[in-house]
């Protein structure tokens, strides 16, 4: 496996190894302190990014490289050199590339093109570094043994509702995502996806359109903002609406299980998806769940510009 260009590229292995490489990186940040050591490793992103971009820069510089982080519009391809040129570019200089855009495509067409490692940092469709993160989290809170256990996001069908599927399906996990149905569903081809994994690993998929229900029993309640980077503007209002009745309140957190957690990737709105007393309340681990974000960059880094994942 050369890059992760989607979270469905992982294997179950793949997963395992991550989230035990990324448990040791959490314990001893720098045990691998010259494993980029002279190297560097490209970030380039087109959309915002807090997290991600924190988690990238740290972890790079923790395996005794060097990040080279590019806003969108700094390089020549806004004046028209093409994505392939540009991949061939990155390669010579760097050892990875880690991309945060809009179109998984073009996720799909600078991993064709560049001989080193290229990661998704998010695209509209699929984040699944932070389904890493999320892993390493749910693992810390419950252990290995997720038989029994349901775990359900609430929200909008976006790339993080895609993502909690795959990675749900991977694990062999129960997993639910609830969300107004329609144009706010998840796509039906990432649905696909999570369904064709699931055959083998065991898990249970389910879409529906009802949060009480989705809640009932789940030992996780995750959700993500209403509004993700690149939705129309002018459709705000009508997305906030059909969502209201999907929001994390103490009431939907009291139909979960008494050892429940509340996740959240963050940048959260509180009042919006999420009310305060949950999102800051005791039962919230979104924290240890961000710190997480560069124990699994690491993780994936170390792992990847060594060639040791197999991918599917
Ligand atoms: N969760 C996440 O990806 O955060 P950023 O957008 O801040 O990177
Ligand atoms: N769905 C959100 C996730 C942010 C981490 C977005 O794409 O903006």
């Amino acid at each position: 496996m050369k890059d992760l260009l989607r979270t469905a590229d992982l294997s179950r292995a793949d997963v395992e190894l991550l989230l035990e490489t990324s448990a040791e990186f959490a314990a001893k940040p720098l045990s691998a302190n010259t494993a980029l050591a002279n190297r560097t490793v490209a970030i380039y992103m087109t959309k915002p990014s807090t997290r991600t971009r924190l988690a990238s820069e740290t972890a790079v510089a923790h395996l005794g490289g060097t990040p080279i982080f590019i806003r969108g519009d700094e390089l020549q391809l806004g004046r028209g050199e093409t994505l392939a040129d540009t991949a061939r570019i990155i390669s010579g200089y760097a050892s990875a590339l880690i991309i945060r855009t809009f179109a998984q495509s073009d996720v799909d067409e600078l991993g064709a093109n560049t001989t080193i490692p290229v990661i998704n940092g998010l695209t509209d469709d699929d984040h699944p570094t932070q389904l890493l993160a999320d892993w390493v989290t749910i693992r810390e809170q419950f252990g290995k043994d997720i038989s029994g256990r349901k775990f359900t996001y609430v929200g909008d069908g976006n790339n993080m509702a895609h993502a909690w599927l795959t990675m749900g399906a991977i694990m062999g996990a129960h997993v639910v995502v609830a969300t107004p149905g329609g144009k706010y569903a998840p796509d039906a081809n990432a649905l696909d996806v999570a369904k064709e994994i699931a055959k083998n690993s065991g898990a249970t998929i389910e879409v529906v359109t009802d949060p009480e229900a989705a809640a009932k029993d789940a030992s996780v309640l995750y959700t993500d903002v209403w509004m993700s980077m690149g939705d129309p503007e002018n459709e705000r209002s009508e997305k906030l609406k059909a969502l209201s009745p999907f929001a994390v309140t103490p009431a939907l957190m009291s139909l979960t299980t008494p050892d429940s957690i509340f996740m959240h990737c963050l940048p959260a709105h509180r009042g919006e998806e999420v009310e305060v007393d949950v999102i800051d309340g005791p039962r919230s681990v979104i924290w240890r769940e961000a710190y997480h974000r560069r124990t699994t960059i690491q993780a994936i880094l170390y792992h990847l510009v060594r060639g040791e994942l197999s991918g599917h």
